[in-house]
C-alpha cells in the first residue's frame, strides 16, 4: 500500500501532488537577495514552531495571530510561493523551506537558520501527520508500514539522513545557524538570544517573554490552527492574493490538520516498537558517521 499518498517527485525531490511544479521549479532557482533569511528544517522537525519564534523575534514582538494575513505574507513556504510569489513578499520574513540544504538557493550574504530534530520524533510526528491526511487510525499495520518507508526514504522531501548530512556540512559556515528541536524545548532563551545576535537583532527582556509566550506550544495549540483556518477562508472566499499565498481547498483542508500535537521529546516511545527504535539507532550510527557532536544536539 502506498504509504505516502500522491506523491510526484519535481526534479528529484518528492512531494505531493498538491504541489505545483511551475511554482516548485521556479522556486528552487530563485536567487537569494543578501538580506533574505531561510529557515530549513526537514518535515515535523519543529518548521511551525520556529517560524513563529523568527516572525515574532523580526517582528518586535508582534503575535502571529493580531494579523494573519501579514503573517503569511511575512513566513512565504517557499516550495509552494514560487519565485512570484516571493518577489512580492512583505520583509523582513522568513522563507521557510523543507528543501534539503543543498537544494536550497544559496547566496552567501543570505542567512541560513536550521532546526534538526532527532529521527525517532521525526518519523512517529510524520506517521501521524500522514493519518490525518488519509483519514486513518493509528494501528500497528500502518506504522510498521510507515515505519519502513521512513528509513528507506520513501516520503515526501526524501530521506531524513540525507538531509541531515547535507545541513551539517554546512553549519559552521557563519551564515548558517543550526539548532535542534530538542536543544529549543531545553533551553529555549538562549537559543533565542543566539538567534537574536545571528541575525543582529537587538533583544531586550520584554521582547524575548513574548518570543517565549507566543510560539509556545499551549498558546499556539489553543489559537494558530484557527488564526490559519479563518485566514484560509477569507482568502479563498476573495480568491484572493494567490501570489503571496497559494492557498487552494486542499491546503484549507490541511490547516485544520494539527500541525499542534503532542510537542515533547521522546513521545516516540509510545508508538515505536523496541524492535524497530534499536534497527533506528544501528541506521544513525552508520548514516551519521563522522558527524561529532550530533548527539549532544538531540540530548
Ligand atoms: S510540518 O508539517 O513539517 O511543517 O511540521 P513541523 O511544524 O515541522 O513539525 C510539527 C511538530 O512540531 C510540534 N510543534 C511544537 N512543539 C513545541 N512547541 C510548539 N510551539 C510547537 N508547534 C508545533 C508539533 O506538535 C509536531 O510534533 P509532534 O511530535 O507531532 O507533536
Amino acid at each position: 500500500a502506498e504509504v505516502c499518498p500522491k506523491v510526484q517527485v519535481i526534479d528529484g525531490i518528492p512531494v505531493s501532488i498538491d504541489y505545483d511544479v511551475e511554482t516548485f521549479r521556479p522556486a528552487l532557482n530563485y536567487k537569494p537577495r543578501p538580506d533574505d533569511i531561510f529557515l530549513s528544517v526537514y518535515p515535523k522537525s519543529g518548521s511551525t514552531w520556529a517560524e513563529v519564534i523568527l516572525y515574532t523575534l523580526m517582528n518586535d514582538g508582534e503575535a502571529f495571530n493580531n494579523n494573519m494575513a501579514e503573517y503569511f505574507a511575512r513566513t512565504p513556504y517557499l516550495e509552494q510561493i514560487g519565485k512570484r510569489g516571493i518577489n512580492n513578499m512583505h520583509r523582513p520574513c522568513v522563507i521557510k523551506t523543507h528543501l534539503p540544504f543543498n537544494r536550497i538557493p544559496y547566496c552567501e550574504k543570505a542567512k541560513y537558520v536550521c532546526v534538526v530534530r532527532n529521527p525517532k520524533d521525526v518519523c512517529v510526528s510524520f506517521y501521524y501527520f500522514i493519518l490525518k491526511l488519509t483519514g486513518g487510525e493509528p494501528d500497528k499495520a500502518s506504522f510498521d508500514a510507515f515505519f519502513e518507508a521512513f528509513i528507506n526514504g520513501n516520503v515526501y522531501f526524501g530521506d531524513y539522513f540525507e538531509h541531515l548530512r547535507s545541513t551539517w556540512q554546512q553549519k559552521d559556515d557563519v551564515n548558517v545557524f543550526l539548532t535542534s528541536y530538542e536543544e529549543m524545548k531545553r533551553d529555549l532563551r538562549s537559543v533565542i538570544r543566539r538567534l537574536a545576535q545571528f541575525l543582529a537583532i537587538e533583544l531586550n527582556s520584554n521582547l524575548l517573554e513574548r518570543i517565549v509566550t507566543y510560539p509556545s506550544f499551549d498558546y499556539m495549540k489553543e489559537r494558530y490552527g484557527r488564526a490559519y483556518s479563518a485566514q484560509a477562508r477569507v482568502a479563498l472566499a476573495n480568491e484572493s492574493p494567490t501570489a503571496l499565498w497559494p492557498i487552494n481547498k486542499s491546503s484549507l483542508q490541511n490547516c485544520e490538520f494539527s500541525l499542534i500535537r503532542k510537542g515533547v521529546v521522546g513521545s516516540w516511545s509510545l508508538t515505536m516498537s523496541k524492535a524497530q527504535s534499536q534497527r533506528l539507532d544501528k541506521i544513525f550510527v552508520e548514516k551519521t558517521a563522522g558527524m561529532h557532536g550530533l548527539d549532544k544536539l538531540f540530548l
